[in-house]
């Protein structure tokens, strides 16, 4: 459940008015629910509870300092992509020893930094990953734990951006290479192979890709371990599907329940990589409309976001839907729901129906917790929005809005010489 709802006419998170969290902060301004996300984190913790498990939640998601800090105290790990999330790990201060760090670009100096920290493992991706992580783990001396990350070769229904599970992917080393690949892994120095790593892609509202996957990855740890080697962990990935519109996905237990029979008896520690599950719709992105423009072919509702605050309906065609703070009980109106800047593709909806706007009025979009502020840009020199943390009753500026002086601060040296 999320915990936004209208109450007295206006349109809140956790009770507090979206208006009068604009009025002070401004807009556009994104608005997180610690509510929303401990919930949701602690769902899918109480459904894997009968296997031994670990939550890795994906920093990828949203990485805000405020949203790790929290994860970590609710016993999270971390899923990383990268040297600058695990510094954001380290930042926030979530335990290295959780961490998983999957990717097919892992560069030298990234390994270095993993390998220093000391993370749970490494989610190898090819051979020459393995290599270079070999080596930099023998030059610091220090042993390190791998997953090799298979591609089951299953198709997922889902945005084909975000589908990772198909052999035509960048990702992952095929299934009937497995027992080769962690022949040639065992022989590496200072390489643990301790786990199998499958991740098919996002936004998965079905649950059949899941359980075929499984049905996959099942018997050739069975066959690792007959050849010798120690699997101790399985890592699931992320993907959980929500609802954006009229989506009907899994829930976590109904997820627990077609995953687990099929884990338990590989008698593994279970990981997965949840991150849109726990924050998606723990997030709204608030805004003004600034004007509205009627043409021969369109009515347009200009707000002060852009696809450079929230590129999903751009880039992926993704719906999100998008509510009036005080609605006015009065007729609908088919807009275009349009930012500033200057591109046809800047758009947040289309010939979307909605309670009838006037310049000057609040809308909320929802479900932008996820790849949301964390794929934002600077485009068209706009500062990124705020990121506000409703906890307890009151509002956290977990990011402050950026200035204009943030925006050139980079760029100043060059003007010294
Ligand atoms: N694990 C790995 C290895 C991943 O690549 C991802 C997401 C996750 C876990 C988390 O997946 P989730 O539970 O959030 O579905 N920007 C896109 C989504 C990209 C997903 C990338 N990988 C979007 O806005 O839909």
């Amino acid at each position: 459940m999320d915990f936004f709802s209208y109450e007295d006419g206006t349109y809140r998170c956790e009770g507090l008015s979206l208006e009068d969290i604009a009025a002070r902060h401004g807009t556009p301004a994104y608005v997180y629910s610690e509510k929303t996300v401990t919930d949701h984190f602690r769902k899918l913790d109480e459904a894997l509870a009968p296997v031994p498990h670990v939550i890795c939640y994906s920093v990828k998601t949203n990485s805000n300092l405020t949203i790790l800090s929290h994860m970590a105290s609710l016993g999270s790990g971390f899923d990383i992509v990268s040297g600058g999330e695990l510094f954001r790990v380290q930042s926030a201060g979530g335990d290295p020893g959780r961490v998983v760090f999957a990717g097919v670009g892992k560069t030298r100096e990234e390994i270095h930094r993993a390998v220093e920290a000391g993370i749970l493992m490494f989610n190898i991706e090819s051979l020459p990953e393995a290599e270079l992580i070999s080596q930099v783990a023998s030059e610091a001396g220090r042993d390190v734990r791998v997953a090799v990350r298979i591609n089951p070769d299953v198709a997922a229904d889902t945005h084909d951006y975000i589908t990772t599970g198909k052999k035509e992917t960048k990702f992952g080393l095929p299934l009937a290479r497995g027992l080769e690949v962690f022949q040639a892994i065992g022989r590496m120095p200072r390489l643990s192979p301790v786990g199998v790593h499958c991740h098919i892609g996002s936004q998965i509202t079905e649950l059949n890709p899941f359980t075929e996957a499984l049905q996959k990855i099942g018997p050739l740890i069975t066959r690792l371990r007959e050849e010798g080697f120690d699997i101790r962990y399985l890592n699931f990935g992320g993907g959980l599907g929500i609802i954006y519109h009229d989506e009907a996905p899994s829930t976590a237990a109904r997820f627990a329940d077609s995953i687990l029979p099929r884990v338990r008896p590989l008698n593994v520690e279970l990981l997965i990589e949840p991150g849109r599950f726990v924050v998606g719709n723990a997030g709204v992105l608030l805004m003004r409309v600034i004007y509205i423009k009627e043409t021969d072919a369109k009515r347009f509702a200009i707000v002060d976001a852009g696809m450079n605050d929230l590129i999903r309906p751009t880039l992926y065609g993704a719906y999100h839907e998008i509510l009036p703070v005080r609605p006015r009980a009065s007729r609908k109106v088919t807009y275009d729901v349009v930012g500033p800047v200057c591109e046809s593709g800047d758009f947040f909806a289309k010939d979307r129906s909605l309670d009838e706007l006037q310049a000057g009025d609040l809308v909320a979009i929802k479900s932008a917790g996820a790849y949301g502020f964390v794929m934002a840009s600077n485009y068209n020199t706009r500062p990124k929005p705020p990121e506000l943390w409703v906890t307890g009753g009151s509002v956290r500026v977990a990011r402050r809005r950026e200035t204009l002086e943030d925006l050139v601060a980079a760029e100043m040296d060059a003007l010294k010489t």
